[in-house]
């Protein structure tokens, strides 16, 4: 099977192509586009989505920001890459990897003396920050992939597989590179109310390598795990900031759980999911549209006037996570701290 690739730079095009997730598992289709708004609109649709997939997806803004950017008059290009770098960056607040995408390929433009410069020393950075990405979940999935006992249920949360990245995976990495190292792992993955990522997306490309994978429902989970069906849990995160892991609402329920049952609680992550300055306090958890809960496909499920909290995201303490599995290595909750203050 060819692996996947989430997000990329076609050359020929000039053009910053991704799967659209929207569509999957119906059909399979590779969006293309050289306008920053199209970028945006992917972005907030969750076309692309995942945290490490939206730090690519940051960095490739900037550059079709700089493209854009290089008809302005002289003088006004930093202005402009800024001011649309600026809404590639507010696209969606919680994954970190977005902003540390975006801000990352900027400060490379600072030092450029010429549009087409920067266009050039953006693409570079940009196209470092996807392989990076690739190198990055294969060495944290290394790591992850010892703490798995040779045969065992794992189950997982949303999507961190090759889809939110730009292939492999940070928790689904995991899982494959002890599935690559002869262990026998079943993957029991939670639908993902409401928009499904865990059941589309998680399933389908699990399958698709022929990793043996089984959908629940997102309440099925605790149930599962008082009558000794799961051995571990294992999920990605959108941020860690000093005190807890943000990612996919019903991550702290599973997490809850998990240490109600005695079962151990995993987060994979590369570093640049970590957010060193922020507390759980400081970060913005982003509430979508009413619609994703009041209807179903084409059905309305809610009685009209009726409110909704549709969060995209929850946060778990540090506390309650068993450890943190990173490009790095084993990370474990009361070590954060250095962890964060180490250059990486
Ligand atoms: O709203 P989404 O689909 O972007 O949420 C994604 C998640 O919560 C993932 O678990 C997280 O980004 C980690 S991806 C390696």
């Amino acid at each position: 099977m060819e692996p996947l690739l989430t997000i990329f730079w076609d050359k020929p095009t000039g053009t910053v192509c991704f799967i659209d997730q929207t569509l999957l598992p119906g059909s399979f289709r590779i969006e293309r586009t050289r306008e920053v708004g199209r970028l945006i609109t992917a972005i907030r649709r969750l076309e692309v989505r995942g945290a490490p997939a939206l730090g690519i997806a940051g960095g490739y803004g900037v550059v079709l920001a700089a493209m854009a950017a290089s008809c302005e008059p002289p003088g006004m290009f930093m202005e402009s890459v800024r001011k649309q770098a600026d809404t590639v960056r507010n696209a969606r607040p919680t994954a970190v990897n977005l902003s540390w995408g975006v801000d990352r390929v900027l400060r490379k433009l600072e030092d450029s003396s010429s549009p087409e410069e920067a266009v050039t020393l953006a693409l570079a950075e940009a196209e470092a920050i996807a392989r990076e990405d690739a190198a990055t979940c294969r060495a944290l999935s290394k790591h992850g992939a010892g703490l798995l006992p040779d045969s065992c249920t794992v189950l997982t949360h949303c999507n961190a597989g090759a889809l939110a990245c730009r292939e492999w995976g940070t928790a689904l990495g995991v899982i494959r590179s002890a599935v690559q190292d002869g262990k026998h792992v079943k993957v029991i993955a939670c639908e993902t109310r409401p928009l499904l990522q865990g059941a589309r997306l998680t399933a389908w490309e699990l399958a698709r390598d022929g990793i043996d994978v089984t959908v629940i429902t997102d309440s099925t989970a605790s149930f599962l795990m008082r009558t000794g069906r799961i051995d571990c849990v294992i999920v990605g995160a959108d941020r860690i900031t000093r005190d807890a892991v943000f990612n996919k609402v019903g991550t702290y329920m599973h997490a809850v759980s998990a240490r109600y049952h005695g079962v151990p609680f995993y987060v994979a992550a590369p570093r640049s999911s970590f957010d060193p300055i922020r507390n759980e306090a400081d970060v913005l958890i982003e509430e979508r549209h009413r619609d994703e809960i009041a209807c179903f496909g084409d059905r309305v499920t809610l009685p009209e006037g009726v409110p909704v909290i549709n969060l995209g995201f929850d946060a778990t303490p540090l506390s309650m996570v068993t450890a943190l599995i990173t490009e790095e290595g084993i990370v474990r909750p009361e070590n954060i701290l250095s962890f964060l203050s180490s250059e990486g």
